[in-house]
């Protein structure tokens, strides 16, 4: 059992007030708080070691070098990738799903097809779309049924000789489901499609064994695990990687540069030019120990008694209905009340103190299919209590009143 309050201490910012309240923050899946060994670690860098990375034979700059292929090491053993040359530092999901569209668009040709799901975050779908309008590639879409889930006889169906990629996020941002990964990357790779997992929201949550998934690509944020925002990983296999070409031009990412000839950098520097986010590279290697000393499985049980506790106490709450009612999910709920805009809810209970997400989470086709504007969304985290439930659902009660 994991002592709530010991690691709520951790969190500087969980002892704040909101509007005159204690927080309560349920807005995980948009960004996760930091703790102070987290903070701390940003600022011991910029006391201690600010340098400028593999560039300098002088002392600092080989520390920061240090510490930062120390964290790219730490990462790699975190999410099991056979090299650390697989894994890429990038900005963020976002960065790491364009640097490897925009590889693709010198490998698809017309007729190409790239599949990608009905439950994915905009990130996932619109530079797929770009890729398949500047490649004459077709973009196919797996549907979801009413609880939310990939309708996997649709996915089967689907593919073909002519699949080139395959995308999924392993758990939706707007619903929580968890998608069945391992299955969708055996079938895309039998068809020998490469395949991406946007794994921004599992990474969370789990722990993500990316030689043991065996998918071609896991890209992910670091600031929704503990970590700095601007930070994120790209996995990607070796083979690929070597296949794709550079993202971005610059320095660090050259073996040689003439005006007749460039060329390029082995693997990780070919896809990391100009200077970084050092220090928020590092302290993601702070923030996945961090992770890693409360333990996944700790993480995974008490959130899954949230999830249990939470559902059932908004459910008490008549006219409330949940979206994402699959078997399989992560920590989030997303709800509406009948008659009521999400976003008429999320302002009063900010007033309370509580922080959740409403709208559309940037995944519009998802709210498409179920004919709504958004949802409320609570995504919890390790931190996160059952008292702070039962607020939330005392405060959508309170709000349903006052809207009715
Ligand atoms: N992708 C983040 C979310 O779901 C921002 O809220």
């Amino acid at each position: 059992m994991l002592d709530i309050q010991k690691i709520r201490a951790d969190f500087p910012i969980l002892s704040e007030k909101v509007n005159g309240k204690p927080l309560v923050y349920f807005d995980n899946g948009a960004t996760s708080q930091k703790p102070q060994i987290v903070i701390d670690a940003e600022a011991k860098y910029y006391q201690e070691i600010n340098a400028n990375i593999h560039r300098g034979v002088h002392t600092l700059s080989q520390l920061a070098t240090d510490a930062y292929e120390i964290s790219r090491v730490k990462i790699q053993h975190h999410i099991n990738a056979k090299f650390s040359h697989e894994v890429l530092f990038t900005s963020g999901t976002t960065h790491g799903i364009n640097l490897v569209t925009n590889g693709f668009a010198s490998i698809l040709k017309p007729g190409d097809e790239v599949v990608v799901s009905s439950l994915e975050h905009h990130s996932n779908i619109v530079p797929w779309q770009m890729l398949c309008e500047k490649t004459g590639a077709t973009l196919r879409v797996i549907p979801m049924n009413e609880d939310g889930e990939l309708i996997i006889e649709a996915f089967d169906a689907l593919l073909s000789e002519k699949t080139k990629v395959v995308t999924v996020n392993h758990i939706s941002n707007a619903l929580g489901i968890i998608n069945p990964i391992k299955y969708i990357i055996e079938k895309a790779h039998a068809f020998g499609a490469a395949v991406l997992i946007d794994g921004a929201q599992a990474v969370p949550h789990l722990k993500p064994d990316v030689q043991d998934l065996d998918c071609d690509f896991y890209a992910f944020s670091g600031h929704k695990m503990c970590g700095p925002t601007g930070t994120g990983i790209l996995y990607g296999k070796e083979a690929w990687l070597n296949k794709l070409p550079p993202y971005q031009g610059g320095g660090e990412m050259i073996k040689e540069v003439t005006f007749e000839k460039t060329t390029y950098a082995d693997l990780p520097h070919k896809f990391e030019a100009g200077t970084p986010n050092i220090a928020g590279g590092i302290v993601l290697g702070t923030a996945v120990d961090y992770l890693n000393n409360i333990g996944f499985h700790n993480i995974h049980k008490h959130e899954e008694h949230l999830l249990e506790y939470a559902t059932k106490r908004l459910l008490e709450i008549e006219g409330l209905k949940i979206y994402g009612t699959g078997k399989n999910k992560a920590s989030v709920i997303s709800f509406n009340i009948d008659g009521i805009h999400p976003y008429d809810i999320g302002s009063i209970i900010d007033k309370l103190g509580i922080a959740v997400r409403t709208g559309h989470h940037c995944a519009q086709p998802i709210m498409n299919f179920f004919c709504i504007p958004g949802t409320i969304r609570a995504s919890f985290s390790f931190y996160n209590t059952k008292e702070e439930i039962d607020v939330m659902v005392e405060a959508v009660k309170k709000a349903k009143t006052m809207l009715s």
